[in-house]
């Protein structure tokens, strides 16, 4: 199976963690894209959906399913998402794409995290995929700065703003070994949006495909 079958598969997984009549938290990417297919073609009938990207409400509405402000949501049940590099304890580096700042609001809303990936995303220690920093534009430099003191190298994502206006530094040469620590300290950054180190906020199921199939991590 090549990767792309192998985000189909965890897609279609996904949709057995949706209940019918619920309102289901929705990441971004790829993998995504191929859960909300699933979604609609499975004739599970949410009672919605809180995106987290404009990308995701696209596609999410192109197939029917109402969006909802996640201010009028007071929680959820659970919230699928990709991951780029997820660990042997549900910690990951999210935003590839960029939406890791909303990515992380919404799966803060949600009681489980269920993390959808294809085999090559599971690391021993997060920092090999250089992690996504959402920054303030004029905050760049000095944070440029103190990765350097963490060993990284943080280079500015060329023509990319996000949904939310920010800009985005992709941080090379880290290995990030106690990651609640990690994204505590970056957090309180000045000039820092969101750090890219989903710890907290961290998955309580991954849903891994490999050549075996659907392998299931509970963390
Ligand atoms: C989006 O900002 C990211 O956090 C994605 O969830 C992550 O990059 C995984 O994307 P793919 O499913 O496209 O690999």
């Amino acid at each position: 199976m090549n990767q792309d079958q192998l985000k189909q598969l965890v897609g279609r997984a996904a949709v057995d963690y949706v209940t019918p009549g619920q309102i289901v938290g929705v990441g971004t990417g790829s993998t995504v894209d191929c859960f909300i297919d699933a979604l609609a073609a499975s004739g599970v009938a949410v009672a919605g959906a809180v995106s987290s990207s404009e990308r995701s409400t696209q596609r999410l509405q192109k197939h029917g399913i109402k969006v909802l402000d996640s201010a009028d949501v007071t929680g959820l049940t659970v919230y699928i998402d990709g991951a780029d590099e997820i660990d042997g304890n549900g910690f990951m580096v999210k935003g590839g794409g960029a939406a890791l700042t909303r990515e992380k609001i919404v799966a803060d809303l949600a009681e489980k995290f269920v993390c959808i990936a294809d085999a090559s995303k599971l690391v021993q220690t997060l920092g090999k995929f250089p992690l996504p920093v959402e920054i303030i534009p004029m905050a760049a430099a000095q944070l440029t700065r103190r990765f350097a003191k963490l060993g990284g190298e943080a280079r500015l994502r060329a023509g990319v703003v996000t949904d939310n206006g920010g800009h985005i530094l992709d941080v090379t040469g880290l290995s990030i070994t106690d990651p609640l620590a990690f994204e505590a300290e970056v957090s309180q950054w000045p000039g820092v949006v969101t750090v890219g180190v989903f710890a907290r906020n961290k998955a309580q199921v991954c849903l891994l495909g490999g050549a075996d199939g659907v392998k299931t991590l509970i963390f």
